[in-house]
């Protein structure tokens, strides 16, 4: 038995989430596994029925499972919060550093069937296959923050911190996820102007002498965010620190045709914590625009990882290429003579394929 714990969230996390669950049912039902979900409340939707953005029931809904699933979390209705109340510093940051989940897996994967949904061109993105690794727990998301009054308005810090033990865990990851792949890891920082950046490049250096087999590729993150829509095949592992990870892989998923393709995993620690890299999308919220593939396919990952179920994972991971294959679009991937479906349908299509 699996104890999965449902994290929902707001905006559109309320639409997709049922979806990947609708596809792990299907699988429990195939397979004879049996997976025990328990929602908790997160985000927006904490705030607004208990007044906090991460419950302690939630937290502790979460280190008593074997895997979380999330949604996405914030809009414009908390954005105003103090900034300890907001979904994203309040709930999503507390929750990645209490399960301890400092690497964040995004593969940056184009389906063959989704060549033209990109606004970039195929010959450039064909055949992208990128797993970025980025550090989840450090960096400026949780060095000391604070502000100051000046006699002419204020000052604001935030600050970037990186230790030698957090580095060598999230870049020996970068090095074991290279062994098995192409043996090309790509580390990114900016080691010409932060210096953190400089002891990130000194640590993978080092680490590299243990892995002699991988050839090790130092790229500022400036030239990265260039090469990756010049020529996206020369990656094949990106490492890198949790900001430019951010950033990056927001600007990798158009190589995929759509954010809502990207799904994640955040390992580390015992639970592991699964969801889209997207966010809420609160503008198209409610109206069943949204693509549920990146959350499906955080819940392949979820399988492989968590609970090692490797052929299971694969099953899902086919589906979605039959579905995409047999012309089935949600907007954000429509394109001429595609078959317009809701984020249900697109669920079930999934379903449809495992079954
Ligand atoms: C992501 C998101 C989050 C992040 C936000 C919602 C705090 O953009 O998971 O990429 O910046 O980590
Ligand atoms: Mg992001």
């Amino acid at each position: 038995m699996y104890k999965i714990a449902v994290l929902p969230g707001d905006g559109i996390g309320v639409e997709i989430v049922p979806e990947a669950v609708k596809v792990l049912k299907s699988i429990s039902q195939k397979y004879g596994h049996t997976f025990e979900f328990t929602e908790g409340l997160i985000g927006g939707a904490a705030i607004d029925a208990v007044g906090a953005p991460l419950p302690d029931d939630t937290l502790q809904l979460c280190h008593n499972s074997e895997a979380v699933l999330l949604g996405a979390i914030g809009g414009p209705k908390w954005d105003t919060l103090p900034v300890h109340l907001r979904p994203e510093a309040g709930a999503l940051l507390p929750l990645r550093k209490a399960l301890g989940l400092y690497a964040n897996l995004r593969p940056v994967m184009l389906y063959d069937a989704l060549l033209d949904a990109s606004t970039l061109k195929k010959e450039v993105i064909e055949g992208t296959d990128i797993m970025v690794i980025r550090e989840l727990t450090g960096g400026l998301y949780f060095g000391e923050k604070r502000r100051e009054k000046t006699p002419t308005g204020q000052l604001a810090v935030d600050t970037l911190i990186y230790s030698t033990e957090e580095i060598v865990r999230i870049a020996r990851l970068g090095f074991e996820i290279a062994m098995k792949r192409k043996k090309v890891l790509h580390s990114i920082d900016k080691a010409n102007v932060l210096e953190s950046s400089r002891l990130w490049r000194e640590t993978v250096t080092g680490l590299a002498k243990e892995y002699p087999q991988v050839e090790l590729i130092h790229m500022y993150v400036d030239n990265c965010a260039m090469q990756l829509v010049r020529w996206p095949k020369q990656f094949d592992v990106i490492v890198t620190e949790n900001m430019f990870g951010d950033i990056l892989t927001d600007q990798a998923s158009m190589l995929t045709g759509s954010i809502g393709m990207l799904p994640s995993a955040s390992l580390g620690g015992k639970v592991g914590l699964y969801e889209p890299s997207h966010g809420s999308a609160p503008d198209i919220a409610g109206q069943k625009k949204a693509n549920p593939l990146a959350t499906i396919l955080s819940a392949a990952m979820m399988l492989r990882y968590s609970f090692n179920l490797n052929d299971e994972a694969k099953v899902i991971e086919d589906a979605v290429v039959k579905v995409l294959d047999l012309g089935y679009r949600t907007p954000d991937i429509m394109e001429d003579g595609g078959k317009p479906v809701d984020t249900e349908e697109m669920g079930s299509r999934v379903v449809e394929q495992i079954i």
